[in-house]
């Protein structure tokens, strides 16, 4: 079996697939026959199903992220079932649920949540394990993203807590406690720089942010005031190096900037807003 796993590991190294032992390790667990978690030097060549094995180290080598073969990414406390159709949950957004959780104290309250951009819902959902007297909307635009966040809510089993609407911002006419996105933030120019792994399987109309990466945060200024009430808050995610940019923008609205903070690479990564 060693010799296997080691010409295994040697052709996602030949590739330049950066940490081949961990991404192999998590492929030889799909691919397995039993649930139980595999354990390396411990593994036997009966107990995996090695066609498909190859495949999936084939689909590894074409640079598909681990995350969209398996069809999984976790985030926050839970696993999500992800595909081509939506970004992988990342861990950087899970500041958005802990700005939440720092700015309501009373878990137990009946919160109205809107998230916009909701992708594969592991915001909302997350969110909705949280607050469990909360009514969550999450809307997106694309809908395939759609389909995943309903199949997602559907496996949360929170269907009761959480509604999902193929719906533009403008278009909905209802107020919010908590609103939070994480919103396409990404430019032209890192665009096209952007590694194969990101660029080529997950979506555009989830990564690119207009020209100047910032049209979102336009539309935020313009809008997200009207769903709000007098004491509501929004919270929203922003990319490396928009923070002066956003602090412009939101300075002709009608909402406060109470809160910048940074995630685990001392990058600013959330802004939180009450209304004037
Ligand atoms: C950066 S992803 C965030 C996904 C998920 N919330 C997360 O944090 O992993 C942005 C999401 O916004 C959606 N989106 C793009 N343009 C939109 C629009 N005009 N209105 C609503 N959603 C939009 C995309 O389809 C995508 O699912």
């Amino acid at each position: 079996m060693n010799d296997f796993l080691n010409k295994s590991i040697l052709k996602l190294k030949n590739k330049n697939i950066p940490n081949p032992e961990l991404d192999l390790k998590l492929l030889l667990q799909e691919a397995s026959f039993s649930k139980k978690e595999i354990i390396l030097s411990n593994l036997k060549i009966e107990d995996i199903n090695l066609k498909y094995l190859d495949k999936l180290i084939s689909k590894r080598l074409s640079r598909k992220p681990i995350s969209k073969i398996i069809k999984k990414k976790y985030f926050w406390k839970s696993a999500f079932y992800v595909n081509s159709y939506v970004l992988d949950p990342r861990p950087e957004t899970e500041l958005i649920i802990e700005e939440v959780l720092y700015n309501i104290k009373d878990k137990n309250q009946k919160l109205k949540i809107l998230d916009v951009g909701t992708g594969s819902a592991c915001i909302a959902i997350s969110l909705a394990n949280e607050f469990k007297n909360s009514k969550i909307t999450a809307i997106d635009i694309s809908k395939n993203a759609i389909e995943v966040a309903k199949k997602n809510v559907k496996l949360h089993n929170l269907s009761n807590q959480i509604t999902i609407k193929r719906l533009k911002l403008a278009d909905l006419r209802q107020k919010f406690d908590i609103i939070i996105s994480n919103p396409p933030y990404i430019n032209q120019k890192e665009y096209n720089k952007l590694q194969p792994e990101i660029k080529k399987f997950e979506p555009r109309v989830a990564l690119f942010g207009g020209k100047d990466g910032l049209r979102f945060y336009r539309l935020f200024a313009k809008e997200i005031e009207k769903k709000m009430k007098k004491k509501s808050i929004f919270i929203c995610e922003i990319g490396h190096k928009q923070l002066s940019s956003c602090k412009k923008i939101f300075s002709n609205s009608n909402l406060i900037l109470k809160k910048i903070s940074k995630d685990i690479n001392k990058i600013d990564r959330t802004l939180t807003f009450f209304k004037i």
